[in-house]
C-alpha cells in the first residue's frame, strides 16, 4: 500500500544528537533537508554522512527564503531539534500544525533555557516534551511527553544523571513522534 509520506526538514544549532536519532531510522523517516543556524554545528556532519542535503542559515536569517526552499523540496513537516533561534510568527503561521519543537522539560513546566537545571534545582521531575509550535516560547499543543526521572529521592542522583537520562529520552521521543507522523 502506498502512504503519502511526511517529508521532514530538521532544524538544528549544534551537536545534533536528536537529528542523529532521526537519521538512524533511515528509510523509516524521510529527512529531506537539515538546516543549521551555525556553520560549525556537528549535526551538519551527521547529515552529510547520511547523505542528506544541508543548509546553513545566513545572519540575519532569511525566513521567507527558507520557507520557499522547504516548499520547493516538498517538505511537509519541520522538526526543531535543538534549534536555538526564535522562529518568527510569519513562519510559525505558515507551518501551523506541521512545525514541532523538542524541549527538555515536562512542559508547561520550565519553558525557556536551562530547563533541566531548573527542574533539578526545584527537586522536580525531569523529562522531555515535543510540542506543536505557536507564537509563544515553548508553548503550543503538546504532541508527546516522557517523564525521565521522578522527583529525586535516592542517593547518587545528580544533575549529570538527570541530563543524561533526558538526552536519552529526547532521542526516544523524537523517533517516536517522527515515526508516528511518517505516514
Ligand atoms: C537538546 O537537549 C534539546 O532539547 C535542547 O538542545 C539540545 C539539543 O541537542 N533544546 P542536540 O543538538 O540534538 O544534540
Amino acid at each position: 500500500m502506498l502512504f503519502s509520506r511526511r517529508r521532514w526538514a530538521v532544524l538544528i544549532s549544534g551537536r545534533g544528537s536528536n537529528l542523529g536519532a532521526l537519521l538512524d531510522l533511515r528509510d523509516g523517516v524521510d529527512v529531506a533537508l537539515v538546516v543549521s543556524s551555525s556553520p560549525s554545528a556537528y549535526g551538519l556532519l551527521r547529515a552529510r554522512r547520511a547523505g542528506v542535503p544541508t543548509r546553513v542559515l545566513p545572519r540575519p536569517i532569511d525566513w521567507p527564503a527558507l520557507d520557499a526552499e522547504l516548499r520547493a523540496l516538498g517538505v511537509t513537516h519541520v522538526f526543531l531539534a535543538g534549534f536555538m533561534r526564535i522562529v518568527p510568527e510569519t513562519f510559525v503561521v505558515a507551518w501551523e500544525n506541521r512545525l514541532v519543537n523538542l524541549h527538555p522539560s515536562l512542559l508547561p513546566k520550565y519553558p525557556g533555557l536551562k530547563s533541566i537545571e531548573r527542574a533539578f534545582a526545584a527537586d522536580d521531575d525531569v523529562g522531555v516534551t515535543v510540542h506543536a509550535v505557536d507564537a509563544g516560547v515553548d508553548t503550543g499543543p503538546i504532541v508527546a511527553r516522557r517523564r525521565s526521572l521522578n522527583r529525586p529521592k535516592g542517593r547518587g542522583y545528580s544533575l549529570e544523571l538527570a541530563e543524561l537520562q533526558v538526552h536519552i529520552d529526547e532521542q526516544r521521543l523524537v523517533r517516536e513522534v517522527a515515526l508516528k507522523w511518517s505516514r
